[in-house]
């Protein structure tokens, strides 16, 4: 199977299963679960399922486990990118070439939304799937990797300093932290997850998957901070030159364009390094880091 042929399917899958696991919009409170389907359905790259799905077959893991971990990351993911758009945080009108949730519908139903997804996203770790159902400690596991890397110490803490770094020269230490708590913790846990809810991976696979997992979630968000001044509006389906005009701290305005690219590459080359104990078993891994990095939208 070619790289965008195993990409085709898992996208389907997720699809699918993301489908199932959010409230009909017919259930009431209607326009709620309107919005969280709007939010959620049919848009984005649905990078943390992809890389869920490819650990998880370093591991043997059921692909409906596989799933449901997919379908929690991504609800977090979202209920991030609703809340990050508000007003009160970047003020963005426009995301996965839609409008925004509060501009479609009204900010008390984004934050809603938000709050909901969170929710939804353990809903669906602790439902009944085959994989998950006979192994209450692989669920309470998946549980705790995504509330970690959700809360303050991770996408929340993240987005908390971003939020209080506006107009202010960070370190680049300071920067990295900032990146690898708000964007990278997620992505962290997508590779975490899908390992963990196959077969228990030994110490070793797991630091090697961490390692992979730290270098592809820093380069998500430096390639981010790359495509805001280098892509245009149409083609991120976002407000391309944010960063700049509201004052954020980004690589691109700390370390300057060649050297964020340069960065980007050395963050690849350290994520192949990560893997060489798994050979040619984390070959769609690999591909990810090659995916995540030379992206263009
Ligand atoms: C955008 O994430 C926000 C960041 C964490 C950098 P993505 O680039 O994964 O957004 P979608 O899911 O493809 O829309
Ligand atoms: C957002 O970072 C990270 C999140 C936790 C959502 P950005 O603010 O750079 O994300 P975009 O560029 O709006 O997608
Ligand atoms: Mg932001
Ligand atoms: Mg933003
Ligand atoms: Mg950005």
């Amino acid at each position: 199977m070619t790289f965008e042929q195993w990409t085709r399917l898992v996208l389907d899958r997720v699809e699918t299963a993301l489908e199932h696991y959010l409230p009909a919009a017919s259930e009431l409170p209607a326009t709620l679960h309107d919005a969280m389907r709007y939010a959620v359905l049919g848009g984005g790259k649905r990078v943390r399922p992809l890389l869920c799905h490819a650990a998880g077959e370093l591991t043997g893991a059921t692909p409906e486990a596989l799933d449901a971990a997919s379908c929690a990351l991504e609800m977090i993911h979202v209920y991030s990118l609703v809340h990050d758009d508000m007003p009160c945080m970047d003020d963005d009108d426009l995301r996965r070439g839609k409008p925004t949730v509060h501009v479609k519908y009204d900010e008390p139903t984004a934050l809603l939304v938000g709050d909901a997804l969170q929710s939804q996203a353990f809903i669906t770790l602790t439902s009944d799937v085959p994989g998950l159902r006979d192994a209450a400690s692989r669920q309470a596991a998946l549980v705790r990797e995504l509330a970690l890397a959700s809360g303050s110490i991770g996408m929340a803490g993240g987005q908390a300093i971003d939020l209080a770094s506006v107009g202010r020269a960070l370190s680049r230490d300071e920067l990295e932290t900032m990146h690898r708590l708000k964007t990278g913790a997620l992505l962290r846990a997508a590779v975490r997850m899908g390992a963990v809810a196959g077969e228990t991976p030994s110490a070793d696979t797991l630091r090697a998957l961490d390692a992979y997992a730290a270098a592809v979630g820093l380069a998500f968000q430096v390639v981010d901070d790359i495509l805001d001044v280098t892509a245009d509006s149409a083609t991120l389906g976002k407000t391309a030159g944010k960063d700049a005009k509201d004052g954020k701290p980004t690589y691109v305005s700390i370390i300057g364009l060649d050297a964020s690219r340069a960065l980007a590459q050395q963050l690849r080359s350290d994520a192949h390094a990560a893997l060489e104990p798994f050979g040619a078993r984390a070959q769609r891994l690999a591909e990810l880091a090659d995916l995540v990095v030379n992206r263009v939208s």
